[in-house]
Protein backbone atom coordinates (compact mmCIF):
# COMPACT_ATOMS: atom_id res chain seq x y z
CA UNK A 1 0.00 0.00 0.00
CA UNK A 2 1.60 3.42 -1.10
CA UNK A 3 1.51 6.43 0.96
CA UNK A 4 -0.62 9.08 -0.34
CA UNK A 5 0.49 12.72 0.07
CA UNK A 6 -1.19 15.81 -0.54
CA UNK A 7 -1.42 16.56 -4.37
CA UNK A 8 -0.58 19.58 -6.12
CA UNK A 9 -3.25 19.96 -8.42
CA UNK A 10 -7.15 19.01 -9.33
CA UNK A 11 -6.81 16.58 -11.46
CA UNK A 12 -4.13 14.62 -9.38
CA UNK A 13 -6.84 14.87 -6.52
CA UNK A 14 -9.59 13.88 -8.57
CA UNK A 15 -7.54 10.68 -9.62
CA UNK A 16 -6.35 10.01 -6.28
CA UNK A 17 -9.82 10.07 -4.75
CA UNK A 18 -10.85 8.02 -7.35
CA UNK A 19 -7.97 4.94 -6.89
CA UNK A 20 -6.93 5.13 -3.11
CA UNK A 21 -7.84 1.92 -1.30
CA UNK A 22 -8.88 2.96 1.82
CA UNK A 23 -8.65 7.40 2.34
CA UNK A 24 -11.24 9.74 0.86
CA UNK A 25 -13.75 7.34 -2.09
CA UNK A 26 -17.09 7.64 0.00
CA UNK A 27 -18.22 9.38 3.13
CA UNK A 28 -19.01 6.27 4.82
CA UNK A 29 -19.60 7.37 8.05
CA UNK A 30 -21.65 10.58 8.89
CA UNK A 31 -18.81 11.32 11.52
CA UNK A 32 -15.16 10.68 12.69
CA UNK A 33 -14.68 10.02 15.97
CA UNK A 34 -11.82 10.03 18.64
CA UNK A 35 -12.09 9.05 22.14
CA UNK A 36 -8.76 8.79 24.31
CA UNK A 37 -7.72 9.02 27.92
CA UNK A 38 -6.86 12.58 27.34
CA UNK A 39 -8.43 15.52 26.02
CA UNK A 40 -5.59 16.98 23.94
CA UNK A 41 -5.02 13.53 22.55
CA UNK A 42 -8.51 13.40 21.23
CA UNK A 43 -8.21 17.38 19.95
CA UNK A 44 -4.98 16.57 18.24
CA UNK A 45 -7.16 13.23 16.33
CA UNK A 46 -9.83 15.23 15.25
CA UNK A 47 -7.99 17.79 14.27
CA UNK A 48 -6.42 15.52 11.99
CA UNK A 49 -9.60 14.41 10.62
CA UNK A 50 -10.88 17.57 10.34
CA UNK A 51 -7.66 18.37 7.83
CA UNK A 52 -8.39 15.44 5.84
CA UNK A 53 -6.28 12.62 7.69
CA UNK A 54 -7.55 9.15 8.39
CA UNK A 55 -7.94 7.23 11.05
CA UNK A 56 -4.66 6.13 10.82
CA UNK A 57 -3.37 9.78 10.78
CA UNK A 58 -5.48 10.35 13.64
CA UNK A 59 -4.45 7.39 15.74
CA UNK A 60 -0.84 8.33 15.57
CA UNK A 61 -1.16 11.78 16.51
CA UNK A 62 -3.25 10.93 19.18
CA UNK A 63 -0.46 8.39 19.98
CA UNK A 64 2.07 10.73 20.23
CA UNK A 65 0.20 13.34 22.13
CA UNK A 66 -0.70 11.06 24.78
CA UNK A 67 3.57 10.36 25.35
CA UNK A 68 3.71 14.15 26.14
CA UNK A 69 0.44 14.71 28.49
CA UNK A 70 -0.35 11.13 29.57
CA UNK A 71 2.94 9.92 31.44
CA UNK A 72 1.15 7.34 33.22
CA UNK A 73 0.80 5.12 30.10
CA UNK A 74 1.04 7.13 27.05
CA UNK A 75 4.60 6.58 25.73
CA UNK A 76 7.77 6.76 23.70
CA UNK A 77 9.33 3.81 25.64
CA UNK A 78 6.90 1.78 25.85
CA UNK A 79 4.94 -0.63 23.13
CA UNK A 80 1.47 -1.36 22.10
CA UNK A 81 -0.77 -2.87 19.89
CA UNK A 82 -2.79 -1.33 16.77
CA UNK A 83 -5.80 -2.73 15.13
CA UNK A 84 -6.87 -1.48 11.88
CA UNK A 85 -10.47 -1.82 9.37
CA UNK A 86 -9.73 -0.01 6.19
CA UNK A 87 -12.70 0.71 4.35
CA UNK A 88 -11.76 -1.74 1.17
CA UNK A 89 -12.37 -4.40 3.89
CA UNK A 90 -8.18 -4.92 4.71
CA UNK A 91 -7.80 -6.07 8.68
CA UNK A 92 -4.74 -6.29 9.85
CA UNK A 93 -2.53 -5.16 13.13
CA UNK A 94 0.59 -3.98 14.46
CA UNK A 95 2.44 -5.66 16.67
CA UNK A 96 5.20 -3.22 18.94
CA UNK A 97 5.43 -4.73 21.65
CA UNK A 98 8.58 -4.29 23.70
CA UNK A 99 11.43 -7.01 23.63
CA UNK A 100 13.65 -8.73 25.64
CA UNK A 101 16.69 -7.38 25.53
CA UNK A 102 20.14 -9.45 23.78
CA UNK A 103 21.58 -10.30 26.87
CA UNK A 104 18.60 -11.20 28.77
CA UNK A 105 18.16 -14.71 30.39
CA UNK A 106 15.50 -16.82 31.78
CA UNK A 107 16.49 -16.37 35.49
CA UNK A 108 17.68 -12.49 35.18
CA UNK A 109 15.77 -11.82 38.05
CA UNK A 110 15.72 -14.28 40.09
CA UNK A 111 18.48 -15.07 43.34
CA UNK A 112 21.31 -17.12 43.96
CA UNK A 113 18.18 -19.55 45.70
CA UNK A 114 16.29 -19.23 42.71
CA UNK A 115 13.93 -16.73 44.15
CA UNK A 116 12.46 -13.77 42.86
CA UNK A 117 13.94 -10.71 43.57
CA UNK A 118 11.46 -8.40 44.25
CA UNK A 119 11.37 -5.17 41.98
CA UNK A 120 14.20 -5.83 40.04
CA UNK A 121 11.40 -6.42 37.09
CA UNK A 122 9.33 -3.27 38.18
CA UNK A 123 11.68 -0.47 39.02
CA UNK A 124 14.57 0.78 37.31
CA UNK A 125 16.79 -0.01 34.47
CA UNK A 126 16.31 -3.40 34.22
CA UNK A 127 12.82 -3.70 34.45
CA UNK A 128 12.62 -2.16 30.67
CA UNK A 129 12.53 -4.26 27.04
CA UNK A 130 12.97 -2.64 23.91
CA UNK A 131 10.91 -0.11 23.40
CA UNK A 132 7.97 -0.64 20.18
CA UNK A 133 6.20 2.21 20.51
CA UNK A 134 7.79 4.74 18.20
CA UNK A 135 8.70 2.22 15.75
CA UNK A 136 5.23 1.11 15.65
CA UNK A 137 3.15 4.19 15.22
CA UNK A 138 5.75 5.48 12.67
CA UNK A 139 5.02 1.90 10.52
CA UNK A 140 1.44 2.51 11.03
CA UNK A 141 1.74 6.37 9.63
CA UNK A 142 3.85 4.87 6.91
CA UNK A 143 1.87 2.07 5.26
CA UNK A 144 -1.75 3.11 6.11
CA UNK A 145 -1.00 6.69 7.02
CA UNK A 146 -1.94 9.72 4.48
CA UNK A 147 -0.34 13.04 6.05
CA UNK A 148 3.55 13.38 6.77
CA UNK A 149 5.67 12.58 9.58
CA UNK A 150 6.12 16.45 10.35
CA UNK A 151 1.69 16.76 10.29
CA UNK A 152 1.72 14.49 12.99
CA UNK A 153 4.07 14.87 15.13
CA UNK A 154 4.05 18.82 15.58
CA UNK A 155 0.80 18.50 17.78
CA UNK A 156 3.08 16.51 20.29
CA UNK A 157 6.14 18.63 20.17
CA UNK A 158 4.13 22.23 20.53
CA UNK A 159 2.29 20.77 23.74
CA UNK A 160 5.75 18.95 24.92
CA UNK A 161 7.62 22.60 24.20
CA UNK A 162 5.13 24.90 25.44
CA UNK A 163 3.91 22.61 28.30
CA UNK A 164 0.19 21.83 29.40
CA UNK A 165 -2.07 22.08 32.68
CA UNK A 166 -1.38 18.98 34.70
CA UNK A 167 -4.71 17.51 36.01
CA UNK A 168 -5.42 16.73 39.43
CA UNK A 169 -5.52 13.03 39.06
CA UNK A 170 -1.99 13.17 37.60
CA UNK A 171 -0.40 15.26 39.93
CA UNK A 172 -1.81 12.85 42.46
CA UNK A 173 -0.32 9.53 40.88
CA UNK A 174 3.27 11.32 40.34
CA UNK A 175 2.92 12.51 44.14
CA UNK A 176 2.40 8.56 44.77
CA UNK A 177 5.49 7.48 43.04
CA UNK A 178 7.24 10.51 43.97
CA UNK A 179 9.67 8.03 46.00
CA UNK A 180 10.64 6.09 42.86
CA UNK A 181 11.09 9.17 40.88
CA UNK A 182 13.79 10.51 43.46
CA UNK A 183 16.09 7.44 42.76
CA UNK A 184 16.53 8.18 38.70
CA UNK A 185 18.61 11.10 38.08
CA UNK A 186 16.15 12.24 35.10
CA UNK A 187 12.97 11.27 36.67
CA UNK A 188 14.04 13.52 39.72
CA UNK A 189 14.29 16.44 37.59
CA UNK A 190 10.72 15.94 36.41
CA UNK A 191 8.57 14.40 38.86
CA UNK A 192 11.07 14.51 41.83
CA UNK A 193 9.01 17.81 43.69
CA UNK A 194 5.76 16.77 42.78
CA UNK A 195 3.44 18.97 40.00
CA UNK A 196 0.76 20.54 41.60
CA UNK A 197 -2.55 20.56 39.64
CA UNK A 198 -2.70 23.35 36.96
CA UNK A 199 0.93 23.53 36.88
CA UNK A 200 2.53 24.05 33.50
CA UNK A 201 4.42 20.83 32.48
CA UNK A 202 6.67 22.70 29.92
CA UNK A 203 9.16 19.17 28.88
CA UNK A 204 12.16 20.82 26.43
CA UNK A 205 14.09 17.22 26.49
CA UNK A 206 10.48 15.26 25.61
CA UNK A 207 10.39 18.12 23.03
CA UNK A 208 13.56 17.61 21.26
CA UNK A 209 13.49 14.04 21.04
CA UNK A 210 10.20 14.12 19.33
CA UNK A 211 11.42 16.95 17.11
CA UNK A 212 14.24 13.90 16.02
CA UNK A 213 11.73 11.51 15.22
CA UNK A 214 9.84 13.76 13.39
CA UNK A 215 13.13 14.93 11.69
CA UNK A 216 14.78 11.42 10.95
CA UNK A 217 11.74 9.07 11.37
CA UNK A 218 12.66 5.46 13.05
CA UNK A 219 16.35 6.47 13.64
CA UNK A 220 15.53 9.65 15.26
CA UNK A 221 14.79 7.19 18.59
CA UNK A 222 16.59 4.14 17.58
CA UNK A 223 19.80 5.54 16.76
CA UNK A 224 21.92 8.69 16.93
CA UNK A 225 21.44 10.90 20.26
CA UNK A 226 18.03 9.44 21.44
CA UNK A 227 19.91 6.10 21.34
CA UNK A 228 22.99 7.08 22.91
CA UNK A 229 20.92 8.65 25.84
CA UNK A 230 19.03 5.14 26.41
CA UNK A 231 22.59 3.53 26.59
CA UNK A 232 24.07 6.04 28.73
CA UNK A 233 20.60 5.78 31.37
CA UNK A 234 20.95 1.76 31.40
CA UNK A 235 24.53 2.26 32.29
CA UNK A 236 23.05 4.61 35.40
CA UNK A 237 21.58 2.27 36.70
CA UNK A 238 21.49 -2.00 35.72
CA UNK A 239 20.14 -1.75 32.68
CA UNK A 240 20.98 -3.92 29.55
CA UNK A 241 19.54 -2.52 26.29
CA UNK A 242 22.33 -2.10 23.95
CA UNK A 243 22.60 0.23 20.64
CA UNK A 244 22.42 -2.55 19.12
CA UNK A 245 19.24 -3.79 20.53
CA UNK A 246 17.61 -0.49 19.64
CA UNK A 247 19.06 -0.54 15.97
CA UNK A 248 17.13 -4.34 15.73
CA UNK A 249 13.97 -3.29 16.66
CA UNK A 250 11.38 -3.93 14.22
CA UNK A 251 7.39 -3.70 14.33
CA UNK A 252 5.86 -6.45 13.04
CA UNK A 253 2.43 -6.53 10.97
CA UNK A 254 0.69 -9.62 11.67
CA UNK A 255 -2.90 -11.42 11.17
CA UNK A 256 -5.60 -10.24 13.63
CA UNK A 257 -7.27 -12.81 15.34
CA UNK A 258 -10.67 -13.03 14.25
CA UNK A 259 -13.95 -14.71 16.29
CA UNK A 260 -17.63 -14.01 16.02
CA UNK A 261 -20.23 -13.85 18.74
CA UNK A 262 -23.98 -14.53 16.93
CA UNK A 263 -24.92 -12.16 14.34
CA UNK A 264 -21.34 -10.32 15.15
CA UNK A 265 -17.83 -10.64 13.95
CA UNK A 266 -14.35 -9.33 15.97
CA UNK A 267 -11.29 -8.82 15.05
CA UNK A 268 -8.70 -8.57 17.87
CA UNK A 269 -5.16 -8.83 18.83
CA UNK A 270 -3.31 -11.97 18.64
CA UNK A 271 -0.12 -13.82 20.35
CA UNK A 272 2.22 -11.81 22.08
CA UNK A 273 -0.89 -10.05 23.49
CA UNK A 274 -3.28 -13.09 24.64
CA UNK A 275 -6.44 -10.63 24.47
CA UNK A 276 -7.69 -11.76 21.12
CA UNK A 277 -7.40 -14.93 21.78
CA UNK A 278 -9.19 -14.95 25.34
CA UNK A 279 -11.91 -12.69 24.22
CA UNK A 280 -12.84 -14.95 21.35
CA UNK A 281 -12.59 -18.15 23.76
CA UNK A 282 -14.78 -16.19 26.59
CA UNK A 283 -17.23 -15.43 23.55
CA UNK A 284 -17.31 -19.33 22.20
CA UNK A 285 -18.40 -20.27 25.78
CA UNK A 286 -20.71 -17.61 26.31
CA UNK A 287 -22.74 -17.91 22.73
CA UNK A 288 -23.71 -21.22 24.31
CA UNK A 289 -25.76 -19.63 27.03
CA UNK A 290 -29.00 -17.13 27.35
CA UNK A 291 -27.30 -14.13 29.19
CA UNK A 292 -30.11 -12.19 28.07
CA UNK A 293 -32.34 -13.45 30.15
CA UNK A 294 -30.46 -14.35 33.08
CA UNK A 295 -29.73 -9.95 33.20
CA UNK A 296 -27.18 -7.63 34.12
CA UNK A 297 -25.75 -8.40 37.85
CA UNK A 298 -27.68 -11.46 38.11
CA UNK A 299 -26.05 -14.23 39.93
CA UNK A 300 -26.26 -16.43 37.33
CA UNK A 301 -24.43 -14.22 34.82
CA UNK A 302 -22.24 -13.90 37.27
CA UNK A 303 -21.51 -17.56 37.86
CA UNK A 304 -21.65 -18.55 34.38
CA UNK A 305 -19.26 -15.80 33.31
CA UNK A 306 -16.70 -16.36 36.51
CA UNK A 307 -16.67 -19.94 35.52
CA UNK A 308 -15.92 -19.14 31.79
CA UNK A 309 -13.62 -16.84 32.88
CA UNK A 310 -11.39 -19.44 35.26
CA UNK A 311 -11.31 -21.92 32.60
CA UNK A 312 -9.97 -19.26 29.71
CA UNK A 313 -7.59 -17.54 32.48
CA UNK A 314 -5.98 -20.93 33.30
CA UNK A 315 -4.86 -21.92 29.49
CA UNK A 316 -3.61 -18.56 29.35
CA UNK A 317 -1.04 -18.85 32.14
CA UNK A 318 -0.36 -22.44 30.35
CA UNK A 319 -0.23 -22.41 26.76
CA UNK A 320 -0.17 -18.60 25.74
CA UNK A 321 3.11 -16.84 24.64
CA UNK A 322 5.32 -14.94 22.24
CA UNK A 323 4.58 -17.24 19.19
CA UNK A 324 7.52 -16.18 17.20
CA UNK A 325 8.99 -18.51 19.90
CA UNK A 326 6.77 -20.88 21.46
CA UNK A 327 3.41 -23.09 19.69
CA UNK A 328 0.39 -21.00 20.95
CA UNK A 329 -2.37 -23.77 19.99
CA UNK A 330 -4.40 -20.31 19.20
CA UNK A 331 -6.56 -22.19 16.33
CA UNK A 332 -7.85 -24.75 19.08
CA UNK A 333 -8.43 -22.08 22.11
CA UNK A 334 -10.51 -20.04 19.87
CA UNK A 335 -12.99 -23.30 18.25
CA UNK A 336 -16.06 -23.28 19.08
CA UNK A 337 -15.61 -26.71 20.02
CA UNK A 338 -12.66 -26.82 22.28
CA UNK A 339 -15.18 -24.07 24.34
CA UNK A 340 -17.66 -26.34 24.46
CA UNK A 341 -15.53 -28.83 25.68
CA UNK A 342 -13.80 -27.25 28.31
CA UNK A 343 -17.25 -26.46 29.78
CA UNK A 344 -18.73 -29.77 30.03
CA UNK A 345 -17.60 -30.24 33.86
CA UNK A 346 -19.71 -26.71 34.36
CA UNK A 347 -22.81 -26.78 36.90
CA UNK A 348 -25.00 -24.21 37.45
CA UNK A 349 -25.55 -24.80 40.27
CA UNK A 350 -21.66 -25.44 42.29
CA UNK A 351 -18.48 -23.27 42.07
CA UNK A 352 -15.56 -25.00 40.52
CA UNK A 353 -11.98 -24.89 42.54
CA UNK A 354 -9.07 -23.28 40.56
CA UNK A 355 -6.71 -25.89 42.01
CA UNK A 356 -9.05 -28.53 40.37
CA UNK A 357 -8.55 -26.73 37.24
CA UNK A 358 -4.70 -26.08 37.22
CA UNK A 359 -2.45 -25.96 40.38
CA UNK A 360 -0.54 -22.69 40.80
CA UNK A 361 -0.42 -19.72 43.96
CA UNK A 362 -0.97 -16.00 43.71
CA UNK A 363 -1.27 -12.75 44.88
CA UNK A 364 -3.45 -10.00 43.62
CA UNK A 365 -2.73 -6.00 43.31
CA UNK A 366 -4.38 -3.03 41.63
CA UNK A 367 -2.84 -1.64 38.82
CA UNK A 368 -3.65 -0.74 35.57
CA UNK A 369 -1.54 2.07 34.02
CA UNK A 370 -2.18 0.81 30.08
CA UNK A 371 -4.18 3.19 27.54
CA UNK A 372 -6.36 2.90 24.78
CA UNK A 373 -7.93 4.85 22.11
CA UNK A 374 -10.34 4.53 19.44
CA UNK A 375 -10.12 6.09 16.00
CA UNK A 376 -13.16 5.92 13.40
CA UNK A 377 -13.29 8.79 10.49
CA UNK A 378 -15.61 9.46 7.90
CA UNK A 379 -14.17 7.56 5.11
CA UNK A 380 -15.14 3.85 6.79
CA UNK A 381 -11.64 3.55 8.59
CA UNK A 382 -11.35 2.50 12.31
CA UNK A 383 -8.39 2.01 13.82
CA UNK A 384 -8.15 0.50 17.68
CA UNK A 385 -5.12 0.97 19.97
CA UNK A 386 -3.88 -0.06 23.15
CA UNK A 387 -0.31 1.26 24.17
CA UNK A 388 1.26 0.79 27.66
CA UNK A 389 4.78 1.41 29.90
CA UNK A 390 3.07 -1.63 31.95
CA UNK A 391 3.41 -0.31 35.34
CA UNK A 392 1.94 3.13 36.33
CA UNK A 393 4.85 5.35 34.89
CA UNK A 394 6.24 2.31 34.12
CA UNK A 395 9.77 1.23 35.62
CA UNK A 396 9.80 5.18 36.58
CA UNK A 397 12.68 5.74 34.86
CA UNK A 398 12.81 9.20 32.80
CA UNK A 399 16.19 8.74 30.04
CA UNK A 400 18.23 11.56 30.95
CA UNK A 401 18.34 14.25 29.07
CA UNK A 402 15.27 12.66 26.77
CA UNK A 403 12.39 13.43 28.76
CA UNK A 404 10.60 10.07 28.42
CA UNK A 405 9.91 7.30 30.55
CA UNK A 406 10.84 3.64 29.80
CA UNK A 407 8.69 0.73 30.77
CA UNK A 408 8.83 -1.76 33.22
CA UNK A 409 7.04 -4.49 31.13
CA UNK A 410 9.80 -7.02 31.30
CA UNK A 411 7.41 -7.78 34.48
CA UNK A 412 5.32 -9.12 31.89
CA UNK A 413 6.94 -11.91 31.39
CA UNK A 414 6.76 -15.49 34.03
CA UNK A 415 10.16 -14.50 35.74
CA UNK A 416 9.66 -17.73 37.20
CA UNK A 417 6.81 -20.70 36.63
CA UNK A 418 3.90 -20.07 38.91
CA UNK A 419 5.19 -16.85 40.54
CA UNK A 420 2.90 -14.00 39.70
CA UNK A 421 3.59 -10.90 38.20
CA UNK A 422 2.42 -7.45 39.53
CA UNK A 423 -1.20 -8.43 38.12
CA UNK A 424 -1.33 -11.53 40.37
CA UNK A 425 -0.89 -13.47 36.49
CA UNK A 426 1.27 -16.85 37.04
CA UNK A 427 2.79 -18.25 33.33
CA UNK A 428 5.53 -20.92 32.85
CA UNK A 429 7.78 -22.06 29.69
CA UNK A 430 5.60 -20.35 26.96
CA UNK A 431 6.27 -16.75 28.66
CA UNK A 432 9.82 -18.16 29.82
CA UNK A 433 12.22 -14.86 28.76
CA UNK A 434 14.28 -14.97 26.11
CA UNK A 435 16.28 -12.52 23.91
CA UNK A 436 14.70 -10.75 21.79
CA UNK A 437 11.41 -12.54 22.60
CA UNK A 438 8.02 -10.80 23.08
CA UNK A 439 6.45 -10.61 26.87
CA UNK A 440 2.75 -11.94 27.11
CA UNK A 441 -0.11 -9.45 26.77
CA UNK A 442 -3.43 -8.91 27.68
CA UNK A 443 -3.77 -6.02 25.70
CA UNK A 444 -7.28 -6.62 23.39
CA UNK A 445 -7.78 -3.25 21.45
CA UNK A 446 -10.71 -4.51 19.27
CA UNK A 447 -13.06 -4.61 16.36
CA UNK A 448 -16.68 -5.94 15.96
CA UNK A 449 -18.60 -5.77 13.31
CA UNK A 450 -22.57 -6.11 12.65
CA UNK A 451 -23.63 -7.11 9.04
CA UNK A 452 -19.88 -6.57 7.63
CA UNK A 453 -19.87 -3.00 8.98
CA UNK A 454 -17.49 -1.92 11.83
CA UNK A 455 -20.00 -1.24 14.88
CA UNK A 456 -17.64 -1.18 17.96
CA UNK A 457 -13.85 0.23 18.28
CA UNK A 458 -12.97 -0.65 21.49
CA UNK A 459 -9.98 -1.72 24.31
CA UNK A 460 -9.23 -0.78 27.63
CA UNK A 461 -5.88 -0.53 30.04
CA UNK A 462 -6.10 -2.91 33.35
CA UNK A 463 -3.48 -5.64 32.97
CA UNK A 464 -4.85 -9.18 33.30
CA UNK A 465 -8.82 -7.24 33.82
CA UNK A 466 -8.27 -6.14 30.20
CA UNK A 467 -9.82 -8.91 28.58
CA UNK A 468 -12.43 -9.07 30.90
CA UNK A 469 -13.67 -5.02 30.63
CA UNK A 470 -13.91 -5.61 26.72
CA UNK A 471 -15.79 -8.79 27.39
CA UNK A 472 -18.34 -7.14 29.48
CA UNK A 473 -18.77 -4.08 27.61
CA UNK A 474 -19.40 -5.93 24.68
CA UNK A 475 -21.79 -8.38 26.47
CA UNK A 476 -23.57 -5.21 28.08
CA UNK A 477 -24.81 -3.52 24.71
CA UNK A 478 -25.69 -7.11 22.42
CA UNK A 479 -26.75 -9.09 25.87
CA UNK A 480 -27.92 -6.30 28.75
CA UNK A 481 -29.37 -3.97 26.05
CA UNK A 482 -27.11 -1.13 27.64
CA UNK A 483 -26.25 2.40 25.49
CA UNK A 484 -22.65 2.91 24.68
CA UNK A 485 -21.97 4.73 27.85
CA UNK A 486 -23.89 2.54 30.15
CA UNK A 487 -22.05 -0.41 29.08
CA UNK A 488 -18.31 1.70 29.78
CA UNK A 489 -19.66 2.94 33.13
CA UNK A 490 -21.22 0.39 34.62
CA UNK A 491 -19.41 -1.64 37.73
CA UNK A 492 -17.57 -4.67 36.14
CA UNK A 493 -16.15 -7.98 37.81
CA UNK A 494 -13.39 -10.46 37.40
CA UNK A 495 -11.75 -13.38 37.93
CA UNK A 496 -8.46 -14.62 36.71
CA UNK A 497 -8.33 -18.33 38.02
CA UNK A 498 -5.48 -17.73 40.52
CA UNK A 499 -6.22 -15.83 42.52
CA UNK A 500 -9.77 -18.26 42.78
CA UNK A 501 -11.44 -15.24 43.68
CA UNK A 502 -14.76 -12.91 41.89
CA UNK A 503 -13.03 -8.99 42.09
CA UNK A 504 -16.08 -7.32 42.31
CA UNK A 505 -15.89 -2.97 41.98
CA UNK A 506 -17.68 -1.56 44.36
CA UNK A 507 -21.25 -1.33 43.74
CA UNK A 508 -21.41 -4.12 41.54
CA UNK A 509 -24.53 -6.19 41.73
CA UNK A 510 -26.95 -6.42 44.54
CA UNK A 511 -26.34 -8.27 48.19
CA UNK A 512 -28.21 -10.85 47.03
CA UNK A 513 -26.64 -12.14 43.85
CA UNK A 514 -23.21 -11.85 46.91
CA UNK A 515 -25.02 -13.77 49.32
CA UNK A 516 -26.43 -16.46 46.82
CA UNK A 517 -22.92 -16.80 45.19
CA UNK A 518 -21.12 -17.08 48.45
CA UNK A 519 -23.39 -19.54 49.73
CA UNK A 520 -22.34 -21.79 46.58
CA UNK A 521 -18.87 -21.22 47.51
CA UNK A 522 -17.32 -18.49 45.71
CA UNK A 523 -14.63 -16.33 47.18
CA UNK A 524 -16.03 -12.73 46.58
CA UNK A 525 -13.45 -9.59 46.80
CA UNK A 526 -14.17 -5.99 46.26
CA UNK A 527 -11.84 -4.42 44.58
CA UNK A 528 -11.20 -0.66 43.23
CA UNK A 529 -12.05 0.76 40.02
CA UNK A 530 -10.44 -0.87 36.97
CA UNK A 531 -10.42 -0.61 33.24
CA UNK A 532 -10.79 2.51 31.45
CA UNK A 533 -12.62 1.93 27.93
CA UNK A 534 -12.68 4.44 25.17
CA UNK A 535 -14.73 3.25 22.40
CA UNK A 536 -16.33 3.99 19.36
CA UNK A 537 -20.32 2.43 18.20
CA UNK A 538 -21.14 3.48 14.54
CA UNK A 539 -25.34 2.47 14.43
CA UNK A 540 -26.43 0.86 10.84
CA UNK A 541 -27.47 4.34 10.05
CA UNK A 542 -23.38 5.40 9.57
CA UNK A 543 -23.72 7.70 12.50
CA UNK A 544 -21.37 7.43 15.31
CA UNK A 545 -21.29 7.74 19.26
CA UNK A 546 -18.29 8.05 20.78
CA UNK A 547 -17.82 7.25 24.92
CA UNK A 548 -15.20 7.60 27.63
CA UNK A 549 -15.02 5.95 30.50
CA UNK A 550 -16.01 7.71 33.52
CA UNK A 551 -13.13 5.84 35.54
CA UNK A 552 -10.72 8.37 33.81
CA UNK A 553 -10.60 11.87 32.96
CA UNK A 554 -10.58 11.26 28.86
CA UNK A 555 -12.05 12.96 26.29
CA UNK A 556 -14.72 11.09 23.43
CA UNK A 557 -15.11 13.80 20.44
CA UNK A 558 -17.61 13.08 17.71
CA UNK A 559 -18.03 15.75 14.81
N1 LIG B 1 1.44 -4.65 30.50
C1 LIG B 1 0.12 -5.12 30.51
C2 LIG B 1 -0.20 -5.97 29.35
O1 LIG B 1 0.43 -5.86 28.32
O2 LIG B 1 -1.07 -6.79 29.44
Amino acid sequence: MSKARSQSTTLLILIFLFIHPFCSCAQEYRNGAVSSAHKLATEAGISVLKNGGNAVDAAVAAGFVLAVVYPQAGNLGGGGFMVIHLNDGTNTSIDYREKAPGASHRNMYLDGEGNVIPGLSTVGQLAAGVPGSVAGMLFALERYGTMSREEILKFAIDIADTGFAVEEKLSQAIESYRSDFNIFEGSREIFGSGVLPGTLLVQKDLANTLRRISDLGKDGFYDGETAELIVEEMKRGNGIITRDDLRAYEPKEREVMKGSYKDYELISMGPPSSGGISLIYLLNILENYDLRSMGYGSAEAVQLMTEAMRRVYADRSEFMGDADFVNVPWDILTSKVYAERRMQDYSPNASSKSSDVMHGEAYYRESDQTTHYSVADGFGNVVSTTTTLNDVFGNRVVVKGAGFLLNNEMDDFSSKPGVPNIYGLVGNEANAIEPGKRMLSSMTPTIVFRKGKPFLVLGSPGGGRIITTVLQTFINITEFGMSLSSAIDSPRFHHQWLPDEIQFEKNYGNEEMRRHLDQMGYIIKDVGEFGKVDAIMIEEDGSVKAHTDRRGYGSAVVF
